[in-house]
């Protein structure tokens, strides 16, 4: 027995090598892609990913003298499928780059500065509302280590598991009015204007005072769910 969903649309996600950017050639398949349906055992186990993978804070900002420097963000995260039904369980990775542009990780070569009172990722676990709620800090643009010149748009990385090991996301969520987002090689490998703009966060008129409060939609299977960019 075996199970489907809609197949992708192409136009919304990336095709492989792009211009401008050598990179995703050493991020994308040499071989065709091949469809795998989907059967009983895949879809039954192995059941937990929190066995292996625990939860990681869910604040990356820190607080007082202990605070990151930079532009304090909620971040609201709500994880659906096809039919925008919420994901109870989903296990969601966050990782981005601090204010000045520079990630927690030894292949950075950016010269920006780090900043010791940024954490850099966190793990959550969708609620029943298939709601993940990250207080963090703006990330900066950063230059691509790439020939040429272009920087990325602030950014931030998320990578999605669902129930079992074999079902994962790995996206990329933008921010509303950058002007690097118009040529961000990344953003402008989906085709597709609706989906594009999917990859954008909405910025939403309410939360605490001192931080301003961004809405974002993953849906993780189906004609409209998220774009995969590594
Ligand atoms: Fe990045």
């Amino acid at each position: 027995m075996s199970y489907s969903v809609d197949r992708r649309d192409p136009l919304t996600q990336p095709q492989g090598v792009e211009k401008g950017y050598p990179g995703t050639a050493l991020r994308w398949p040499s071989q065709p892609l091949h469809r795998r349906p989907l059967t009983r055992s895949e879809l039954t186990g192995p059941e937990s990913v929190l066995r292996r993978l625990a939860p990681v804070r869910g604040d990356l900002a820190g607080h007082g003298d202990k605070r990151a420097i930079g532009q304090l963000i909620h971040l609201r995260t709500r994880v659906v499928d096809e039919d925008g039904t919420p994901v109870r369980g989903a296990v969601v990775e966050i990782w981005h780059c601090n204010a000045a542009g520079k990630y927690i990780h030894p292949n950075d070569d950016n010269d920006a500065p780090p900043d010791p009172n940024f954490y850099g990722a966190a793990r959550m676990v969708a609620d029943d509302d298939g709601v993940v709620e990250l207080r963090t800090i703006k990330p900066g643009a950063y230059p691509v280590p790439e020939p040429g010149r272009w920087w990325r748009p602030p950014h931030v990385h998320f990578s999605v598991w669902g129930r079992i090991w074999l079902s994962r996301l790995v996206t990329q969520m933008f921010f509303p009015g950058e002007q690097l987002n118009d040529d961000d090689a990344v953003l402008n490998a989906i085709r597709d204007p609706e989906a594009r703009s999917r990859c954008i966060a909405r910025l939403a008129p309410d939360g605490p005072r001192n931080a301003l409060v961004y809405d974002y939609e993953i849906v993780v299977r189906g004609r409209r769910a998220t774009s995969n960019l590594l």
